[in-house]
């Protein structure tokens, strides 16, 4: 594919209640507490789970803008670990007192059907409701994985709106650098 070719997308905008129970939460053991990321290790995991879905942003961004988004208090990434490695993550950021946002979920390529994104989104929700927000915001578009939008909404989100995008996918000599 040529690098610089931008792919249409259709963003899907859910949103939730985290205080009515309309959302299923629960726990999952292997989801860790909330972690610290330098930004060369944020990029690296944004960048690796997110390869084959053009999660683009924060590949592209350089440390300094990284370092101010990892330094929000309102951020909490928490990281999937199955068998000593990282299998998953999901990234939360409390916009206000009413409202948080899932910036991120994501597993890796090989744990990816297994059952795994239910607990994980439901473990999402969990700490999203442990902030005290009342709304928990979401977004999916129409290049990440089929299974995410029919996840959402069996979880309780309802859709707000669509919005096309644009998006430039990562060129070879972007995704060598991330995988290198
Ligand atoms: C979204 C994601 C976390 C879901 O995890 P998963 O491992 O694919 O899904 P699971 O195996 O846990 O299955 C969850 C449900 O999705 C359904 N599903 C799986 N593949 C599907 C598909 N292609 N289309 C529709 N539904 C699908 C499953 O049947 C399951 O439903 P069930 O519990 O009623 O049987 C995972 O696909 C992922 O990380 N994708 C890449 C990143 C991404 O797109 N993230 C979402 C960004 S918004």
């Amino acid at each position: 594919m040529d690098d610089n070719v931008a792919l249409e997308t259709i963003v899907t905008f859910l949103e939730g209640d985290l205080t009515a129970g309309a959302l299923v939460a629960g726990g999952m053991a292997d989801v860790g507490r909330k972690t610290r990321l330098a930004p060369a290790e944020y990029r690296r995991l944004v960048g690796r789970i997110g390869l084959n879905w053009h999660w683009v942003n924060q590949v592209r961004a350089d440390d300094a803008t990284l370092a101010r988004r990892l330094a929000d208090p309102g951020r909490r990434i928490h990281l999937l670990v199955r068998d000593g490695s990282v299998a998953g993550f999901f990234e939360l950021m409390l916009l206000d007192r009413e409202q948080v946002e899932l910036d991120y979920i994501g597993l890796t390529a090989a744990m990816i059907g297994r059952g795994l994104g239910r607990p994980l989104l439901r473990a999402a929700i969990a700490e999203a409701r442990l902030t005290g927000a009342r709304r928990l915001l979401a977004r999916t578009c129409t290049l990440d994985h089929p299974a995410a939008l029919p996840l959402y909404l069996d979880c309780g989100f309802r859709v707000a709106g669509h919005q096309r995008d644009r998006v430039v996918p990562l060129s070879q000599s972007e995704k060598a650098r991330l995988l290198a």
